[in-house]
């Protein structure tokens, strides 16, 4: 009797501390309103997330960050994404060719599968192309451009998509989920899917961070935990190589600033009009470990990001060049930018001796990311 009491009591408290837990949990204000329509009439919400000097701002269209305000070492704020102010500039932009693809999650395919084809079980897929020869981020009907069904969680946002077997050329019924949390400065990204026939998947984000809030990225520090990197052919294909960084200007092992070494004479460099490369992170892959961390030396702000990932593509925003106008219609400069988006490696499908991105029916596809902000 009394053993059970004791249970009984124990049991009560546990429910107790796990309300208590939710409640003392939930600290960030979460609200949602309208953000617009897409040209079809389909309207598009955006949550905001802010938890005291944070902000994330996201949108139903493509789960793009729209906005993300973060203090300076003086608790100035700034928005630290690139984007547009409203849905408008974001359709307008995406072209589904070789787009900016800021702040959106990317899918179903992160990065570029050579010649959109690929075999698996025996079967070849082919995938419509947008970018020259290749497939480049899900194709020209990708994750970025589709309106997600949302709800508020403790926190933040969830979304979901149900993407319909033979879609873009994938095969299954892939049911994605991706839910943004912001707690202190970390905007948690976690993503999950379950297909109901064997397929390929790789999903990221693809925001685009410049910590001063302006001007270009050049001055930033950069620092990525990868001994190795994979580099491309003239498509930005990669060769299949794991190339060391060592005595390369790829080596950011150590902070240093993105622009110090960008213009050197490197084959790999001219290929990319920059960095636009997948680094091997040195830590286990499943496991979360710090990936990367990008210092600005004017605001103080820091940048890390963590993730259970096996690689991560520096882009340096070679392809911003001025034409594309974006919030309170600032030019988008050359380096305006940069991005580092979490990944399995680009064409993995076709690369067998690369971690694989194979999710076949019971699986589940489950990764965390996190941008973590601070200021030093
Ligand atoms: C990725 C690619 C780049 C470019 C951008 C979007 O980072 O690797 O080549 O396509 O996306 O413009």
């Amino acid at each position: 009797m009394r053993v059970r009491e004791a249970a009984k009591r124990i049991a009560i408290g546990a429910v107790l501390l796990a309300a208590v837990g939710m409640t003392a949990e939930a600290k960030t204000k979460v609200t949602s309103q309208p953000f617009g329509k897409l040209p079809a009439g389909t309207p598009v919400e955006i949550y905001t997330l802010s938890d005291g000097a944070y902000e994330a701002r996201i949108a139903t269209y493509g789960g793009i960050v729209v906005s993300l305000k973060t203090p300076d070492r003086n608790g100035k704020s700034a928005d630290v994404v690139l984007g547009f102010d409203d849905v408008d500039g974001y359709v307008a932009n995406f072209n589904g060719l070789s787009d900016a693809y800021f702040g959106a999650i990317i899918g179903r395919y992160a990065n570029r599968i050579a010649h959109g084809s690929f075999t698996l079980d025996g079967q070849k897929y082919s995938l419509p192309k947008n970018n020259g020869e290749n497939t480049l981020h899900g194709g020209p009907h990708g994750f970025n451009n589709i309106v997600w069904k949302a709800k508020p969680v403790v926190n933040g946002v969830e979304l979901r998509y149900r993407s319909k077997d033979g879609e873009a050329g994938f095969p299954g019924n892939l049911t994605a989920t991706v839910r943004y949390t912001l707690v202190k400065g970390d905007l948690r990204i976690e993503y999950s899917a379950t297909t109901d026939k064997t397929t390929v998947v790789n999903l990221t984000n693809h925001s685009y961070f410049n910590l001063a809030g302006q001007g270009d990225i050049l001055k930033h520090e950069l620092t990525l935990h990868a001994s190795r990197f994979t580099p491309v052919d003239a498509g930005l294909i990669p060769t299949g190589q794991w190339k060391a960084v060592e005595s390369t200007p790829f080596d950011f092992r150590k902070p240093t600033a993105v622009g110090a070494r960008i213009n050197s004479d490197d084959t790999q460099l001219h290929l990319g009009r920059g960095y636009d490369h997948n680094w091997v992170l040195d830590s286990k892959s499943g496991q979360l470990a710090e990936a990367a961390e990008v210092y600005d030396p004017s605001s103080g702000r820091v940048l890390k990001v963590l993730t259970d990932q096996p690689g991560i593509q520096f882009y340096s925003g070679n392809f911003l060049d001025g034409s594309i106008k974006g919030k309170g219609g600032t030019p988008d400069v050359l380096h305006a930018a940069l991005c580092l988006e979490t990944q399995h490696f680009p064409d993995s499908p076709n690369h067998p001796d690369f971690p694989s991105t194979e999710l076949k029916p019971g699986e589940r596809y489950h990764t965390v990311t996190i941008y973590s902000f601070s200021t030093r």
